[in-house]
């Protein structure tokens, strides 16, 4: 049986790390797009995620541990807010749709606070993250050795939207 998607609070932020800590350095280099990432680099990220205002969603399983993480900071630009999007899933359990269902919750979450758009990135060869943005319906742009992916969302802008539903 698959395992729900959930919102994670603080008080989850040390299963969060272990997570990260599990992947391997090829995969903590897919996952954050950088070089060399150390544990301490995962620790200090870990420490700085804004648990009620980012999407901290995750699959745990019947032990406590994260085995599936995603992450959709929430930004804006004008009024306008975006959210990028980044996943990881713990080695063994890849290849089995959950990478696929962090994406589905993640956009949900985006809809959820009117964002316009949902954004990713990942490295060119990071073929499986390519075909869940592909499979998301998200538009695709190469940069060099990145792929910047993103998908407009139908939703207005929160200020607007509640503009219209007040009542006059
Ligand atoms: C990327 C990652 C999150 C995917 O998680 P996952 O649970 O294995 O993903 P899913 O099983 O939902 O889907 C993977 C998709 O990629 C496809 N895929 C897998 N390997 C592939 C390959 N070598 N070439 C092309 N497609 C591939 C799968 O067939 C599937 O597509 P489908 O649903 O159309 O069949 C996982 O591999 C991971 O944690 N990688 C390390 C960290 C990372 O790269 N994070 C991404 C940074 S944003």
């Amino acid at each position: 049986m698959s395992l729900p998607v959930r919102a994670l609070a603080a008080a989850d932020a040390a299963r969060i790390e272990q997570h990260l800590l599990r992947l391997s350095p090829a995969d903590r280099s897919l996952r954050f797009a950088a070089g060399v990432v150390t544990d301490d680099t995962i620790r200090r990220y870990v420490a700085g995620l804004r648990f009620g205002t980012d999407a901290v969603l995750a699959m745990v399983d019947d032990g406590g541990d994260v085995v599936a993480f995603a992450h959709g900071c929430v930004y804006s630009v004008g009024k306008r807010s975006r959210v990028e999007v980044a996943f990881s899933v713990d080695a063994e359990r890849r290849g089995k749709g959950l990478g696929t269902a962090l994406m589905a919750e993640a956009r949900r979450f985006a809809e959820s606070i009117g964002a316009h758009s949902v954004l990713g990135m990942c490295l060119a060869r990071n073929a499986p993250m390519r075909q869940i943005f592909a499979n998301a319906g998200m538009s695709m742009t190469r940069e060099d050795d990145e792929v910047h992916a993103c998908c407009q969302l139908a939703s207005r802008p929160r200020d607007d939207a509640a503009r219209q539903a007040a009542p006059r």
